[in-house]
């Protein structure tokens, strides 16, 4: 039977060649001047080169910023004036040349940018009990209400950028109504924003007034011919309070069909409230949000896309047979791999580097894709194939192996462990973060296919390497958790990664000390175990590093913060037990000796007490082969304690040049 994802999909004037679509993600580059410049269109060309159908760009703004709005300058193109056609012209051409077509989605205000219908306070006084969530996007200036003459200067420029899109060589437009405080639009439509009393507010007809007079007047700037799509928030994941799937079905899709949209591309969230729906953590299984798309098709005739961790074709074909939905976006994950529709087309399908779902970076500081950013170093073939030795076989050492390979080196890889993967696997192994096994499978499938020479439970010795006589010496030895001296040797201690991976050993009763191992903390309360974290921090501290959504999440479980929506169970939950402002004084055989900040001490029995705090660099190895080579490279976490991404990018930054 024939792949449905293959299928084109007409949309008047549109022909999509297939059914994967790129949904619009702002971390596309931006110009000097806030339009498109090469590395823009460079960027939207190498994912249409991957073979995705539709390519969308990331909202551009109707509107030109106030000053001092500079972040959207840096993350949002431009196209407010008639100066911005010809860089949209040249993304179009370039996104054309590869048989894909191109669209802009048109965005801007709301309330997270500083206007909204109506003012604060929102239902849940939004800012009253607010904490740490503060510091996570909630908007912290004053919000301007609308005159009903901003809104029609609102709805004018959206339909003067329509234009400009269309004049630029845009197969179609997208009216972005989503996103809940994100947007001018989705604001009005929500309940949980819009307490306005005239024509604007109130009864649906009157929150749907705005939207519906903008897709008109797109329409009227563009024709009847030219494709006009909305996105519209399918459920705002905030419950009653703010836009419900039942709302979807009786007053939003039959209101914008009538104002004659092409089709709907459903997304759901709230920048504000529940994030989790749009920067989607890895925590959410994979195409959970497709139900929204869903019930959009229930009730319309017209194209509907369905968007939300899909990182695999397969899934995408999936939901498309099942009939939830006409076109699948996979956003992030032709960020993590823009390859990935013609690598299933030439059945390397295990060769796909899946999105793990991190939100490190998104875009381009992708930590599984050095090639994402501005400016990497070129892949060229290496003027000499040298012999190579990777000490090491964490993703730097495997990434590493794999470019140096792929430029023609001879390359070995030794690792002490039984296993590759380092301390990603570890990570890999705690049930919130295990979507980093999908960049292990990759970089392991690439070790094999490449036939990079692995040995594990091999350590590098003088005497070894003396043996094989390398060229270039890669040191990829990763960082180790520092044991505190009063924890030495008590019996039941384990650094995180070896709890991580030897969980069979934890006992009922866990301690972990630092506040950044909240997801390997909550792991182990799901799992039954009785956790408590103990840090010698305040709040901010909690998960401090851990990237947006991520973090909202995880705080919202451990803390008594305010919050809306229940999407997994996320009210406050008592194990684990979080104790900031913490020390250890003293450890006795099972038991441990606390203070707290007010100098009030406790005993606390565990079985286990997990150490979780800094780490250091293992460049022991790397001080031993110093001048055993000709070249000699100390990577990642051995030459710098760091992330992921900064291992993945030093493996690349050195391989490309070797
Ligand atoms: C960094 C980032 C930027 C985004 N920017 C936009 C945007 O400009 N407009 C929009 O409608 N959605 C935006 N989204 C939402 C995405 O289009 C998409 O719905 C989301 O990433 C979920 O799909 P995925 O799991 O396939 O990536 C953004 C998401 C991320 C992570």
């Amino acid at each position: 039977m024939q792949m449905k994802v293959f299928e084109p999909l007409q949309i008047k004037t549109m022909k999509i060649p297939n059914r994967l679509g790129l949904s619009s993600l702002l971390n596309n580059p931006v110009g000097e001047d806030g339009g498109p410049d090469a590395t823009t269109i460079e960027w939207f060309e190498a994912r249409a080169r991957g073979g995705v159908g539709l390519v969308l760009c990331g909202a551009v703004q109707p509107i030109a910023p106030p000053p001092g709005m500079t972040m959207w300058r840096r993350i949002s193109l431009a196209l407010y004036d008639d100066q911005y056609i010809p860089g949209f012209q040249k993304i179009a051409d370039a996104v054309h040349k590869h048989g894909s077509v191109f669209g802009v989605q048109i965005a801007g205000g709301g309330p997270m940018t500083g206007s909204g219908p109506s003012l604060p306070p929102y239902p849940d006084q939004l800012h009253a009990t607010m904490t740490v969530t503060d510091a996570l996007g909630a908007p912290s200036f004053p919000i301007r209400e609308y005159s009903v003459a901003d809104i029609e200067f609102s709805e004018n420029a959206f339909a003067a950028t329509a234009l400009r899109a269309k004049k630029a060589g845009a197969d179609c437009v997208e009216i972005h109504c989503t996103h809940g405080g994100a947007s001018f639009l989705c604001s009005f439509l929500s309940p949980y924003y819009n307490k306005r009393t005239d024509k604007y507010g109130g009864s649906w007809e009157n929150r749907l007034r705005a939207s519906v007079e903008t897709i008109a007047k797109v329409r009227q700037a563009v024709g009847k011919d030219f494709p006009v799509l909305i996105r519209f928030c399918g459920d705002q994941l905030i419950g009653e309070k703010g836009i419900t799937v039942a709302d979807t079905m009786k007053y939003i899709v039959p209101a914008f069909d009538e104002a004659g949209v092409d089709a709907f591309d459903v997304s759901q969230g709230d920048n504000i409230r529940s994030v989790e729906g749009i920067s989607i953590p890895m925590y959410i299984p994979r195409g959970a949000f497709i139900y929204v798309a869903e019930a959009a098709k229930k009730v319309t005739k017209k194209p509907v896309f369905g968007v939300g961790r899909i990182v695999e074709i397969e899934m995408a074909e999936r939901f498309l047979q099942e009939g939830k939905a006409d076109l699948i976006f996979m956003s992030r994950q032709f960020t993590s791999d823009p390859e990935t529709f013609k690598k299933f087309l030439a059945g390397k399908n295990d060769e796909i580097r899946k999105c793990v779902g991190c939100l490190m970076g998104c875009g381009r500081p992708c930590p599984l894709n050095y090639d994402i950013q501005d400016a990497p170093v070129k892949m060229t073939p290496a003027k000499k194939s040298k012999k190579v030795l990777v000490v090491g076989g964490g993703v730097g050492g495997m990434e590493a192996a794999r470019i140096a390979t792929l430029r023609g080196h001879k390359v070995s890889l030794w690792e002490k462990e039984p296993e590759l993967g380092g301390m990603v696997s570890a990570l890999a192994k705690t049930k919130l973060t295990s979507e980093f096994q999908n960049f292990l499978d990759y970089l392991g499938i690439q070790m094999r296919k490449l036939k990079v020479d692995v040995r594990v439970c091999k350590e590098a010795t003088i005497p070894e390497v003396e043996v094989l006589k390398p060229d270039v010496i890669i040191n990829a030895t990763g960082s180790s958790m520092v044991i505190p001296e009063i924890a030495k040797g008590v019996p039941g201690v384990m650094d995180h990664i070896e709890a991580c991976k030897n969980q069979r050993a934890i006992g009922q009763r866990v301690v972990i000390w630092g506040l950044v191992a909240a997801e390997l903390a909550i792991s182990l309360a799901e799992a039954g175990k009785d956790v408590i974290m103990i840090g010698r921090g305040g709040e901010e501290t909690l998960a401090r590093d851990y990237p947006g959504s991520r973090r909202w999440y995880v705080l919202r479980k451990l803390l008594d913060i305010n919050t809306v929506r229940e999407l997994t169970p996320q009210k406050k939950v008592s194990n684990p037990q979080v104790r900031f402002f913490t020390d250890v004084e003293s450890i006795t055989p099972g038991v441990l000796h606390l203070v707290d900040g007010q100098g009030a001490k406790s005993d606390v029995p565990f079985d286990t007490f997990i150490i979780s705090r800094e780490r250091a660099c293992n460049n022991g190895v790397y001080e031993m082969l110093k001048g055993k080579a000709p070249e000699v490279f100390n990577i990642g976490d051995s030459n710098k304690v760091g992330d992921i991404k900064e291992a993945v990018w030093a493996a690349n930054e050195v391989a490309r040049k070797i």
